[in-house]
């Protein structure tokens, strides 16, 4: 599909799958080096990182466990600037070494959030992948060590990514069609 239209907003075709998949090769290997001969605790963020989570895994090699929290964020193509945890992380992570998997760090204010949550539960490190990272967007500090794409400030959607939930399920990016 070279064009998708959702809440009549028209997306076009911009990351292919090919494109995704070897950049998740490079994120993968990147990590798998970072960590040889340790143990990693991947946190993915729900919603938007569960295919991206999928796939990363299965090219990591180094012995890991993955967890899931969820936060919210966006409401339909705007940030609403607060972060909500909607489900939380339940288990110990004392003295663990966390990578946060994220599907797309925007203005950063949900890895400040995940990283306030995880720094109370006294972890060891915290490094953060994410599939696709807009830098002009981003206002925060905190380093994003392993990055897929870097993509400029517009609203995409798929693989993951949603506008108002809908979208996930395509299996390229697409982005808002200037009209
Ligand atoms: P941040 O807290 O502003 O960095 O935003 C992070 C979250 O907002 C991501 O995990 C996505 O769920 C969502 N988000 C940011 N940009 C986009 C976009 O272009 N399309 C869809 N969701 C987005
Ligand atoms: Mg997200």
């Amino acid at each position: 599909m070279q064009e998708v239209e959702i809440h009549n907003s028209i997306f076009e075709s911009y990351i292919t799958e090919n494109e995704i998949d070897s950049s998740i090769g490079k994120v993968a290997e990147a990590i798998n080096v970072e960590y040889q001969d340790q143990h990693v605790v991947f946190i993915a963020v729900l919603n938007g990182s569960f295919m991206f989570c999928a796939d990363l895994l299965k090219k990591i090699t180094i012995s890991c466990t993955v967890s899931f929290v969820k936060m919210q964020s966006y409401e339909g193509q705007q940030t609403t600037g607060k972060v909500n945890e909607l489900i939380g992380l339940t288990e110990d992570l004392k003295g663990v070494d966390v990578v946060i998997v994220e599907d797309i760090v925007d203005t950063g204010n949900t890895l400040v959030k995940l990283h306030e949550l995880l720094n109370h539960k006294s972890v060891n490190s915290i490094k953060t992948a994410t599939l696709l990272y807009k830098p002009e967007a981003y206002k925060k500090n905190l380093p994003i060590d392993f990055v897929g794409i870097e993509i400029p400030n517009e609203f995409v959607l798929g693989y993951g990514l949603d506008y108002d939930g809908l979208g996930r399920n395509l299996s390229k990016i697409y982005k808002l069609k200037k009209q």
